[in-house]
């Protein structure tokens, strides 16, 4: 009997069942004697020994499903090797989960927190297999990550919904979709909702320049204006600070439950225009998943199975030019795949009259 551990771990995204669903089944159809241990909440699960003896009826009827029947929750890696309240070895725990199972192989579906931890895990000796899990889009070595696309409908969805209030009443309205580090999903939904100006974390704004924009629009006759706002979207002044003097101007000033509320109040301060602020928030990570999230993870699914079967431990399934591709998880973990500035689809966006309020 061989088993196979799988967990789901970080925030949620649309796509874990459909993608937990392609793994399991194609592992079910290449080995006769096969058992999933699902282990509950993400890596807690594997450090306390929270587990379950999956039963292959599991993983039928959960393709559109949101949401992870498993579980998950945020396990920072920055604190895997600090002891829990009960002086407990997080890491050694794992690996004793691990070895006490009798696991031929781990199989992680997470986000960048949980690559480095999965990678972690490698280093110590353990033989596991990842698939790129994060709406944020933001994961090193593949060109996109399950979850994303649903999240992006989500997101463009919601600015949709504004742009027809929005023309009715006049005012300018500033969406916030999720993104702290970095801004992909931002990005795509605000070109796929027709935003206006489009703030990202990766390129610093200037406010100056987001009212010219917004005055801009007026003067053409435009009675109404969208922007869509990343959470980390942060102004050329304080990406010009040091963490810690912009945790001192933070302290010192207003404080805003949000960016976008900050942003809002500033134009308003700046213009005396009316500004509304919407933020999906976590709806954003909810719902079923798109279609074209549904195939991917089955594609990633069905190849992170092969990789087991070839005992190609060590890698994350990702996409590579439409292909399915591993990667090693010694060169996933750690980085972040963020926008460049400079990359094609920010240019053509600018092209079209998008403003990042940079320039
Ligand atoms: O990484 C996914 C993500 O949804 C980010 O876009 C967002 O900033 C963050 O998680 C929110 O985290 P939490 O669910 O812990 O509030």
């Amino acid at each position: 009997m061989m088993r196979i551990g799988m967990l789901t771990s970080g925030g949620d995204c649309q796509s874990l069942n459909a993608t937990m669903r392609g793994v399991a089944k194609a592992l079910y159809r290449m080995f006769d004697n096969i058992e999933i241990i699902g282990f509950e909440d993400g890596y807690k699960g594997l450090i306390y020994t929270d587990y379950r003896i999956m039963r292959p009826e599991e993983f039928s009827g959960i393709l559109t499903k949101g949401g992870t029947i498993l579980g998950t929750s945020r396990q920072p890696f920055k604190l895997m090797r600090t002891p829990d309240a009960n002086g407990l070895d997080k890491v050694e725990a794992m690996k004793h989960t691990y070895k006490k199972l009798k696991l031929e192989c781990l199989v992680v579906l997470g986000g960048n927190g949980s690559q480095k931890t999965a990678n972690l895990l490698r280093e110590e000796g353990l033989n596991v297999v990842s698939l790129p899990k994060t709406i944020d889009n933001d994961l090193w070595g593949t060109d996109m990550t399950f979850g994303f696309e649903s999240a992006m409908n989500v997101a463009t969805n919601a600015i949709d919904c504004i742009h027809t209030t929005a023309a009715s009443h006049g005012r300018v309205f500033i969406v916030e979709v999720m993104g702290h580090k970095v801004g992909w999903l931002t990005l795509y939904a605000g070109i796929a909702g027709g935003a206006d100006i489009i703030l990202l974390p990766e390129i610093p704004y200037d406010l100056d320049i987001v009212i010219e924009a917004l005055k801009t629009r007026t003067k053409n006759g435009k009675k109404f204006s969208i922007i869509a706002v990343a959470e980390g979207a942060i102004s050329k002044e304080n990406a010009a600070l040091s963490k810690k003097e912009l945790k001192e101007k933070k302290k010192s000033g207003v404080v805003y439950p949000s960016v976008a509320y900050e942003i809002g109040a500033m134009i308003t301060e700046r213009t005396g225009q009316e500004v509304r602020v919407t933020v999906p928030g976590h709806m954003q990570r909810g719902g079923d998943p798109c279609p074209f999230d549904r195939v991917l993870s089955t594609r990633l699914g069905a190849e992170a199975a092969l990789l087991i079967k070839n005992k190609e431990y060590g890698n994350m399934v990702a996409v590579q030019n439409n292909d399915i591709v591993k990667m090693p998880l010694s060169e996933v973990a750690g980085k972040l795949k963020t926008v460049d500035p400079q990359c094609s689809i920010v240019k053509e966006a600018k092209m079209i009259g998008i403003s990042f309020g940079d320039e």
